[in-house]
């Protein structure tokens, strides 16, 4: 006899970068032909998954306090006689998991992101109370095959091919909490982008903490995987991210230039525009390198797009230091950016050097910074009225006879139009824009579109 089962709720917040947006997604499939089904408040949740980032202190310190919002719950519905099971992922979970165990007993589970494809098993043996410390790890091969992408709207989707990183920048601890560099087989990778494409997948980015060393067997580097991505019939449109600025070599650079697919887009993170701060960093390049870069990106595909990531106050910086930060802004002119005060994490190289910057010193390097950054993104985006852009229509919008959709230049795009459907690639009048989104009127809507 079977027995009809309410679904358990599931609750997933997500912290840090896109690695653990695509892990959670990930989770939630492997847990849903368990009976998990999601809801987008923890009140009532049966299951928490916490799936955390350990890149700055701030980030760390969330978990935290998070946790003891938790405990609340979890205290409320025990008196209602309900299970919580809360657990802890992502890469608090593998930098400091038995910290966790120690310090927070309302934790049940701790679990690293290579072994996500077990949690269905590790979350019944948690949910059972045996009181084994549950930290499990497994190899990320395993992970990978256990846990294929799925589409979050359809249209789009995230392929991871990458992890882990040997990079060791002395700021970040990504190498430690995600270990060391993993490249999928190209003939998996293929596979399941051909499988995306099956579902109706049109754009494709592909992921990696390091995304541009991929060095997977079966494909001579990431160029040559990419070109074969191309290749997949139904997926019209490709990007990556994210990649380091020394892995980006001549063959991907011109492919820039050779692929139609692969969007005019860009993240390539340089941190700093000193050079003397580069070098402290171990970012293996200085600045000259990455103005070289950029150029011939540019030569390649004059309208690409680019974005990067920005670190002030490392420790030794000067204000002649920020000055050429800035001064590299002014030069480049960047599409989006995201920017940080240095956050010292311990048991990282630059934790323990001299001249640690004062925090009121970050914090207003940081605001002019992000001025001429945001006005970048505004002109950017301004710059784009009046042109006409093929957008990938990714869904309804909230008004009948109006979509949404994404630009090549990753902009959201709001617009009218009442016969494009989902996966439509349709060309796109730019109306208006602000700083984070475009509107337009749909071009040609009386022409068939594939
Ligand atoms: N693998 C990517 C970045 C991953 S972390 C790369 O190399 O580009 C994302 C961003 O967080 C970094 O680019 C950096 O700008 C920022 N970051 C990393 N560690 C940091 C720290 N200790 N303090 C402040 N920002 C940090
Ligand atoms: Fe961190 Fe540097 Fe690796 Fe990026 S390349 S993940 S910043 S160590
Ligand atoms: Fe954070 Fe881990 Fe990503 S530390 S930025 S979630 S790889």
């Amino acid at each position: 006899m079977t027995e009809a089962r309410t679904p358990k709720q599931l609750f997933i917040e997500t912290y840090g970068c896109q690695m653990n947006v695509y892990d959670s997604e990930r989770m939630r499939d492997v847990l849903a032909p368990f009976g998990y089904a999601l809801t987008d408040r923890p009140d009532d949740a049966d299951l928490v998954i916490l799936n955390t980032c350990h890149i700055r202190e701030k980030a760390t310190e969330k978990v935290y306090s998070e946790i003891g919002r938790l405990r609340e719950h979890k205290t409320r519905r025990a008196d209602e006689g309900k299970v919580t099971t809360i657990a802890i992922a992502g890469c608090v979970a593998q930098a400091e998991g038995e910290e966790i165990m120690r310090r927070a007993p309302t934790v049940d589970l701790v679990v690293g992101p290579q072994a996500y494809h077990k949690l269905p098993e590790l979350i019944a043996r948690a949910a059972r109370k045996t009181g084994e410390r549950l930290l499990a790890d497994f190899t990320a091969q395993e992970k990978f095959d256990a846990l294929p992408a799925r589409s979050p709207d359809g249209v789009t989707a995230f392929l991871s091919i990458q992890e882990g990183c040997d990079k060791f920048c002395t700021f970040c601890v990504v190498p430690y909490t995600r270990g060391a560099e993993f490249s999928r087989p190209a003939a998996a990778v293929l596979a399941e982008a051909r499988s995306l494409a099956d579902k109706g997948v049109r754009e494709v980015t592909v992921l990696g903490q390091n995304v541009n060393a991929y060095h997977g067997e079966g494909a001579e580097g990431f160029a040559d995987l990419l070109r074969r991505l191309a290749q997949i019939e139904g997926i019209e449109r490709l990007r990556y991210t994210t990649s380091h600025p020394v892995e980006m070599t001549d063959a991907l650079i011109a492919l820039h230039g050779e692929e139609p697919k692969l969007m005019p887009y860009l993240h390539l993170p340089v941190q700093s525009g000193s050079d003397r701060i580069l070098k402290a960093m171990n970012r293996k390049h200085d600045v000259v390198r990455y103005r070289q870069i950029v150029d011939q990106l540019r030569a390649a595909r004059p309208d690409i797009a680019l974005s990067t990531d920005f670190i002030v106050g490392f420790p030794g910086e000067t204000e002649k230091d920020f000055d050429a930060t800035l001064r590299l802004v002014a030069d480049i002119g960047f599409a989006s950016a995201f920017s940080f005060k240095y956050s010292s994490r311990p048991g990282t190289p630059a934790a323990v050097m001299a001249g640690h910057v004062e925090e009121s010193v970050k914090a207003e390097r940081l605001a002019r910074l992000q001025a001429v950054l945001s006005s970048q993104q505004r002109a950017f985006n301004a710059a784009q009225e009046g042109k006409s852009l093929p957008v990938l229509v990714t869904g309804e919008g909230r008004k009948s006879g109006q979509k949404h959709g994404r630009s090549p230049y990753l902009q959201a795009v709001h617009f009218e139009d009442s016969e494009a459907g989902a996966g439509d690639i349709v060309d796109v009048r730019i109306v208006g824009s602000s700083q984070n989104s475009l509107t337009g009127v749909r071009v040609d809507s009386t022409l068939e579109v594939a």
